[in-house]
């Protein structure tokens, strides 16, 4: 993919973004955020259970760079899911972002009244609030269900992928429903030691590149946004360089057989898991 693609309602988005996950220092935020920028990152991805939106806003100010020229994506908290819910959640967000409009508005988790949800996130569309209306953590089947009962389609599925959990079938599905998969966790957050994995140092060797930049390249070569995080500059200004190289598709598949039976980050279809996330009240 070339560093910008074309969403299903025309609205365009870059393939890069910057994640600020487990970022809560409202100071650090800023500053990386506003490095991000610097670096030529032009998506910023967070979410109101972050507890970082007004740092990203404060960044996305003090960078100079034009609002249009910066795709903002939030997400809905579980607490938030529901007609009324949404409403308010998406005002708090723009709020405490100190922006007219967000770029990507998405459901975080397939909990709760996401129904009721998805009708005020298509009422905010349609009033110019938001640019695009997405999901995460969405199944192939959750999203199917979303949108044969609802009039617009997610532009957007923002999923767990990354050597470790390729999601072939997830990821194949959704571009061939034209909607854009969005890789979180892309480096698995490094778990099982996956940055000095030998398949990928050996890759890195070859192209003269690192094991992140590989991994980005791989999620890329495949259709999926990558929105990286990280806090160190040098890592947030090498994460961007990784379009100049092509894997072949032996390499592609090299990658994804190192995948793992279990999710590294806790089984979704656990009901403690489901109760963990759905009595997760924040004070948004
Ligand atoms: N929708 C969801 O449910 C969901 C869930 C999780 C994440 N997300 C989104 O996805 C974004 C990315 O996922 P993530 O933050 O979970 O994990 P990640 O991007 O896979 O990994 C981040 C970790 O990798 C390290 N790192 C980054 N670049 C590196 C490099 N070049 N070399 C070595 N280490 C490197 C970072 O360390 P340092 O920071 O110390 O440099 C950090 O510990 C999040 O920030 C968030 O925006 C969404």
């Amino acid at each position: 993919m070339e560093k910008t693609i074309t969403l299903n309602n025309g609205v365009t988005m870059p393939t890069l973004g910057f994640g600020v996950f487990q970022v809560p220092d409202s100071e650090q935020c800023e500053t990386v955020v506003r490095e991000a920028l610097r670096q030529g990152y032009r998506l910023i991805d967070t979410a109101a259970a972050y507890l970082n939106e007004e740092a990203v806003g404060r960044a996305i100010k003090a960078s100079g760079i034009p609002r249009e020229e910066i795709f903002v994506t939030t997400k809905l908290w579980v607490q938030d899911a529901s007609y009324a819910g949404a409403q308010r959640a998406i005002d708090r967000s723009l709020s405490r972002l100190g922006l007219d409009y967000l770029d990507l508005y998405l459901i975080h988790q397939p909990l709760g009244d996401v129904y009721g949800a998805w009708r005020a996130m298509e009422e905010a569309y349609h009033a110019g609030k938001v640019r695009a209306i997405g999901v995460s953590n969405f199944e192939p089947d959750r999203v199917q269900d979303l949108m044969m009962h609802n009039s617009v389609k997610p532009a957007v599925d923002q999923i767990q992928v990354n050597p470790l959990a390729p999601q072939t079938a997830a990821v194949d599905w959704l571009l061939a429903n034209d909607i854009r998969p969005e890789a979180w966790g892309p480096f698995a957050e490094g778990k099982t030691g996956l940055f000095t994995n030998p398949v990928l140092v050996q890759l890195a060797d070859k192209y003269h590149k690192t094991t992140a930049q590989i991994m980005l390249r791989w999620l890329n070569q495949r259709g999926v946004v990558v929105i990286p995080k990280s806090v160190t500059p040098a890592r947030i200004a090498g994460n961007t360089d990784f379009y100049d190289i092509t894997l072949t598709a032996a390499e592609v598949a090299q990658i994804a057989a190192l995948a793992l039976p279990d999710s590294q980050f806790g089984n979704s279809h656990d009901p403690e898991n489901v109760k963990q996330l759905g009595s997760w009240t924040l004070d948004i």
